[in-house]
Order: C-alpha cells, then sequence, then structure tokens
C-alpha cells in the first residue's frame, strides 16, 4: 500500500508518457513549445510496464491514467495499455488526452483494454481555438471525441479551462454541446503551472464565477456530496438530471484532503502532486538494476513523504520549476 502520513492512500497513479504536445495552449507552454526531454532520459515501453506492474501487483495502484504532454503521441500506448490490462488484478484505464489524433485510434484503444477518456476543450469557436492553442485543429478535437463516444471509451469526460476575455462566455454553449452530445463535462479552475509563468489569481476564473455563469441557463443542484468520494470534480445535476456538469476548484476548493493521486513522470520520478517540491527517482534505480522490491520499497518511502496539500494559496508559493506538460496533466 501506498499510504502517507495524513493518512490518504493512493491508488490511482498517473503516468505520463511524453512531454511533448501537438497543440501550444497559452495556459500550458509558449508558441515555440519547450525543451522536449531528450529520448534516452524517456522510460522505455518496457521500463514504464515494469513500474506500473510494481504499482498495480505490489503496492495497491486501482486505476491508471495515461497523460502527457499529449499520450496520443507516443506509438507504444496500444502495447502499455495491454500490458497494464493483463496484470492481475486488472487495473482500471483512462487516458487524458487533447483528441488529435483519437478518432482513428479509439478502436484500437478499446481494443488494447482502454476503458474511458478525459478530452479537453476549451472552445466550440475555431478563431478562438487557434486562438488559444495556436493550431488550428478544433474539427479534429471534436471528431475525436465522437470516435471515443462509438467505441465505447465511456463516460465521454470534456475538460474546460476558462479564460478571462478568451472563452469565458462560452459556458453555457459548452455545456449545451456536451449534453446534446452525451458528454460529461467538468470547468477547471486554471492553476499555476504554465511553463511561461503568467498564471495572474485576477485572470483566474473561479469555481462561483463558473456556478454564476452556468446558473443563469440551466438548474444546477448539487450531487450527493457522499459520492464524490476522491474526485476532484464536484458534480452537479443539470435541470434535475440525470445529466451533471462538474467544477474542478483545485484553487479556491482544494480537494487535497481526499487525494489519492501518485504520478510517474515520462523520466521515471514519483512525484505526489502537480505542486510537489521534491521527486524521487525509479529511473536510476530500475537502470541500477534495482529488483523489484527495492523499487516498490522507494516507491513507498516517496509517497510516505507526502505534503498536505498544494500551497497555492498560501503567501509563500513558488510555482513548481516542471510545467504541467512535464510533470503529467
Ligand atoms: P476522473 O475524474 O477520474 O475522470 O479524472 P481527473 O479529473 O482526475 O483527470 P483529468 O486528467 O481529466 O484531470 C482534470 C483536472 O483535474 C486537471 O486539469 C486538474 O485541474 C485536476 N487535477 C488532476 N489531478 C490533480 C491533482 O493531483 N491535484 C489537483 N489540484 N488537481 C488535479
Ligand atoms: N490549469 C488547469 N488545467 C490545466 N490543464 C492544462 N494546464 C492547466 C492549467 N494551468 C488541463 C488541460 C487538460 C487537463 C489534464 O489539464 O486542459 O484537460
Ligand atoms: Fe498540449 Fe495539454 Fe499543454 Fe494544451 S494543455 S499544450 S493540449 S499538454
Amino acid at each position: 500500500m501506498l499510504s502517507d502520513s495524513y493518512g490518504r492512500v493512493a491508488t490511482d497513479l498517473r503516468v505520463s508518457l511524453t512531454d511533448r504536445c501537438n497543440l501550444r495552449c497559452t495556459y500550458c507552454m509558449p508558441a515555440e513549445g519547450l525543451d522536449w526531454l531528450p529520448k534516452p532520459e524517456l522510460l522505455t515501453d518496457d521500463e514504464l510496464n515494469r513500474l506500473i506492474r510494481v504499482g498495480v501487483t505490489m503496492l495497491g495502484i486501482e486505476e491508471v491514467r495515461f497523460t502527457g504532454g499529449e499520450p496520443l503521441l507516443r506509438k507504444g500506448l496500444p502495447g502499455i495499455l495491454a500490458a497494464t490490462t493483463a496484470l492481475e488484478p486488472r487495473p482500471r484505464t483512462a487516458l487524458t488526452t487533447n483528441g488529435i489524433g483519437l478518432a482513428r485510434i479509439a478502436p484500437a484503444l478499446a481494443e488494447a483494454g482502454l476503458d474511458r477518456v478525459n478530452v479537453s476543450l476549451d472552445t466550440l469557436d475555431p478563431e478562438v481555438f487557434e486562438r488559444l492553442s495556436r493550431r488550428r485543429r478544433l474539427p479534429d478535437v471534436l471528431a475525436g471525441l465522437a470516435g471515443a463516444a462509438e467505441a465505447g471509451l465511456t463516460p465521454v469526460k470534456v475538460n474546460t479551462v476558462l479564460m478571462r476575455g478568451v472563452n469565458d462566455t462560452e459556458a453555457v454553449d459548452l455545456l449545451a454541446y456536451c449534453l446534446e452530445h452525451g458528454y460529461r463535462l467538468r470547468f477547471i479552475e486554471q492553476m499555476p503551472l504554465d511553463a511561461q509563468h503568467g498564471w495572474r489569481r485576477d485572470d483566474m476564473i473561479t469555481a462561483d464565477e463558473i456556478l454564476d455563469r452556468l446558473g443563469a441557463a440551466y438548474d444546477l443542484e448539487p450531487e450527493d456530496a457522499q459520492e464524490r468520494g476522491s474526485a476532484p470534480a464536484e458534480s452537479f445535476l443539470v435541470n434535475g438530471g440525470p445529466a451533471t456538469v462538474g467544477v474542478i476548484g483545485s484553487v479556491t476548493r482544494p480537494f487535497c484532503g481526499a487525494c489519492d493521486r501518485v504520478r510517474l513522470t515520462a523520466d521515471g520520478q514519483i512525484r505526489n502532486c502537480l505542486f510537489a517540491r521534491e521527486e524521487s527517482d525509479l529511473r536510476a534505480l530500475l537502470r541500477a538494476g534495482a529488483d523489484d522490491a527495492e523499487i516498490a520499497g522507494r516507491w513507498r518511502a516517496a509517497v510516505a513523504g507526502k505534503l498536505p496539500g498544494h500551497g497555492i494559496n498560501d503567501p509563500s508559493f513558488l510555482q513548481p520549476a516542471r510545467p504541467m506538460s512535464a510533470i503529467g496533466g
């Protein structure tokens, strides 16, 4: 088991497969991209499969989520999924993607054992999409969503980051679109995780503001809080249900006390939190020839030292050195 000193148990492993991406969202990275990790620093597919096996069979990991950067850029993804879902006990699997290329590959991913997907979609306006992600790819993302639903990768969830003066007038339209297509929409407060360190608290559209905007067009009623568990999203029934909308208030309504996550970066570091100040190097251990028990021991010790919260609201908060694309979303 992966327990920390605050009584939390990590059962949800988030594996970053690459720090690269084919979009350039302004809240994530600059137009020119970043200095990507050199290939020798990335875990190989075999190394990844081994660490996932240790997590699932020795440490109580129950769900494995693949993230990036953009995880669909990793050629070995279907093989990694197949190896993950062949484990006993079989973990649940999920993928967080920007949706580009998903339409084509969704059936193969479902075949390889992927259970469900979360897709980022911040706007329905092609011009705004280009301004926000610096690429003209909105049709690919919408096709990706439809393809995922068709392949049974459900529930298909949509992640939206609202930004003041960019896409914040679209909250109601986005919800209407997702309700119409049967996707489960969650609005996310923007967090200080961009490579440019340009985050400003005043620019962030807060959970309260999101709910005000949606409340103008829809009747929202909180779902039973008992059912939330460790989910980052607070869930609301829309017009009496059964459809719901989620709000992930990472900054103004932190949920760190119920956190059940641990992260593995594409270069083999264990990270307890998006905002952790320390990482634990499993890659070095693995490449030095350590056995599974040694790796499990290092991993347990890393999680034992997990801090109580992200600290964004502390006066002394410092943004992490690595941006979200390198940590894993
Ligand atoms: P499910 O609810 O299981 O579908 O997954 P998820 O919402 O955890 O995953 P997803 O990758 O779609 O993440 C959506 C958003 O949740 C991210 O953009 C973050 O804003 C937030 N989030 C994910 N992990 C963390 C975390 O460890 N800490 C905080 N504060 N927020 C997180
Ligand atoms: N704050 C909040 N969410 C972010 N994402 C990327 N960068 C940020 C940020 N700075 C979102 C993406 C994706 C999810 C994994 O994280 O839109 O949906
Ligand atoms: Fe790529 Fe996601 Fe960052 Fe956008 S937020 S640039 S899709 S990694």
